[in-house]
């Protein structure tokens, strides 16, 4: 009888672990999938006008640069140099470290843990743009272009609105989401809120002058992720729209409070620190899709 039983749970022992087996070896061979996905119908154009307004777009309000060259890189894009897109950023999750890939040639950089080529290669599928791109883009100092701006093509709304695991929850550029940044565990940034809102919107008291002058300055936070410097480099009649846009919101009243503070308070943040989480997560997860660019 008891050897019936031992024989029975060394087959089904064998069997979970050749199962395992499987799965390691598929992993191992297949987590980097290629996805098929339905471009929208665009053309790349020769055109002299259409390259720089492309290279105006990725080193400027899209600031594609900033994760398309590696974090030490930082400086030179602020300076204002235009190195190519040669990728390599590191993104450490906690499932591995993504790189961001290499736009002049094919690669495929990632280092990642059995749980990362999991995640990858069976549970997750790419999403795609949550909406059609436009054809064409808002033009002029516009309301409209300031939204296309903010929204799409620089993202402003992504870090200025607060989240919970990835999810936008709060008002939109109300601001108040607990970012945590590369070299520091002790404090998280916190940007502003960016709505009119006399007693707590950081610009509320900012003429259009002072908003265009404060974007050509740069940033005034060492530690800080915005690409302060892509933005200084955006036209004045971009850096207009996205003021006349913010202008334009429904004020929410919002005290976000400094824009670096201790970690300590919350439970949220708590959490996230367990989980190692970085900026440079914070910011995968807020910048912009490409797709969205047009
Ligand atoms: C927040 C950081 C971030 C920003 C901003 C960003 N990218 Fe990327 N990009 C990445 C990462 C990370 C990958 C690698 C993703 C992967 O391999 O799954 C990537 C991959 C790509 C790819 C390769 C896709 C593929 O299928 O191989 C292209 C093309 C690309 N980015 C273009 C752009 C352009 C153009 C912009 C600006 C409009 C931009 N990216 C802005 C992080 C970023
Ligand atoms: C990757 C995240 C990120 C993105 C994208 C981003 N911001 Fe910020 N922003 C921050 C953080 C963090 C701060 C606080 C630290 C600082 O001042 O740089 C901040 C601060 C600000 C401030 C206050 C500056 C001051 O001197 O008081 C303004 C205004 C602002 N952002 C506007 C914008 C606009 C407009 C956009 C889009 C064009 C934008 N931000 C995109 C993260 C971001």
């Amino acid at each position: 009888m008891i050897r019936v039983l031992v024989r029975v749970v060394v087959i089904l022992v064998g069997i979970a672990a050749t199962g395992v087996a499987a799965l390691l070896v598929a992993l191992q061979l297949g987590w980097a999938r290629h996805h098929e996905a339905t471009a929208p119908p665009l053309r790349a154009l020769p055109d002299p006008t259409v390259i720089e307004r492309g290279r105006y777009l990725v080193y400027g309000p899209a600031a594609c640069a900033y994760c398309h060259r590696p974090k030490a890189d930082w400086p030179r894009l602020a300076r204002g140099e235009m190195p190519p897109l040669s990728g390599n950023h590191e993104f450490p999750l906690p499932f591995g470290a993504i790189f961001s890939s290499n736009l002049t040639s094919q690669t495929q950089l990632h280092r990642l843990t059995f749980l990362g080529r999991l995640l990858l290669g069976v549970v997750m599928t790419p999403s795609g743009p949550s909406r059609p791109p436009l054809e064409m883009s808002p033009t002029g100092a516009t309301v409209a272009r300031g939204g296309y701006l903010a929204n799409d093509v620089a993202s402003c709304v992504s870090c200025h609105t607060d989240r919970q695991r990835g999810e936008l929850v709060g008002p939109r550029f109300a601001g108040g989401q607990r970012m945590d940044f590369a070299g520091d565990t002790t404090r998280v940034l916190v940007p502003p809120n960016l709505t009119p809102d006399p007693a707590t919107g950081r610009m509320a008291s900012w003429s259009e002058d002072t908003f265009v002058a404060r974007f050509r300055n740069g940033a005034s936070t060492p530690e800080t992720i915005m690409p302060w410097g892509a933005y200084s480099r955006m036209t004045d009649d971009d850096l207009r729209a996205v003021y006349r846009y913010l202008r334009s919101l429904p004020p929410v009243h919002r005290d976000t409070g400094p824009s670096l503070q201790p970690k300590s308070c919350t439970c949220r943040t708590r959490r996230t620190s367990r989980t190692r989480r970085t900026y440079e997560s914070n910011a995968l997860i807020a910048l912009p899709l490409p797709s969205r660019v047009t």
